[in-house]
């Protein structure tokens, strides 16, 4: 199976474990990403038997509509039952690195939001130690150089993402040559540097079900 086909395959799992839990009034939380996308259009299959959605990005939110699916704001709805969304990098225990898309800081809202997070990837994404993809931070524009240089102390090497802007309206720093040993910790360390509004690191809140794309198969994996 080629990348895309594994993508497509968790994407089909995941939309069959969304359908076997949806009730009349779920709201359904949807990331960003070619992951994401499959999803999306999974649901579009039975967009008359969704109640809502909340969408992690502008894009993906589109991409609902287009699908004729019903698209709120997440302060409009409180939380999602479910949210469904890929990853750039993920370890056994489901800590995560998120952001490849940029959609970080919204994607880290929905997921606090939700009852159940599952993410949905293809075996490249699993790791044994978080670091090889540059972790994304997202920081105030203003704030970008003082950033980078906390950073390095930190001993990260981060380059700036040129021509990026969030749908927040903000800049994206990549962070090189980081071996995460203690997700946890940087993930709040990170969270301390003034001007940073988010860090890709979705390890406090990991997910809780990870839909694994495999060349033997797809495996359900939980922390
Ligand atoms: C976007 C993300 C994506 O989930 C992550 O980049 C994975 O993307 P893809 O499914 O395209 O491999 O965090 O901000």
């Amino acid at each position: 199976m080629t990348q895309d086909e594994l993508k497509q395959a968790v994407a089909k799992a995941a939309f069959d474990y969304v359908e076997s839990i949806l009730e009349k009034d779920t709201i359904i939380g949807v990331g960003t990403g070619t992951t994401a996308n499959f999803f999306i259009d999974e649901l579009g299959k039975i967009s008359h038997r969704i109640n809502g959605t909340v969408a992690s990005s502008e894009e993906s939110a589109r991409r609902l509509k287009e699908h004729g699916i019903p698209v709120y704001d997440l302060n409009s709805v409180g939380f999602v039952s479910v949210y469904v969304d890929g990853a750039d990098e993920t370890n056994k225990h489901l800590q995560l690195i998120k952001g490849g898309g940029a959609a970080l800081t919204r994607e880290k809202i929905v997921a606090a939001t939700a009852d159940e997070f599952i993410c949905i990837a293809d075996e490249s994404k699993m790791v044994q130690i978080l670091g090889k993809f540059p972790l994304p931070i997202e920081v105030i524009p203003l704030a970008r150089s003082y950033v980078a240089r906390e950073i390095v102390k930190l001993g990260g090497d981060p380059v700036y993402r040129e021509g990026c802007l969030t749908d927040n309206g903000n800049h994206i720093l990549d962070i090189y040559n980081l071996e995460i040993l203690a997700p946890r910790e940087l993930e709040q360390q990170l969270n301390q540097i003034t001007g940073v509004v988010c860090n890709g690191l979705f390890a406090e809140r990991g997910a809780n079900r990870l839909i694994l794309g495999t060349s033997t198969g797809i495996k359900t994996i939980l922390p």
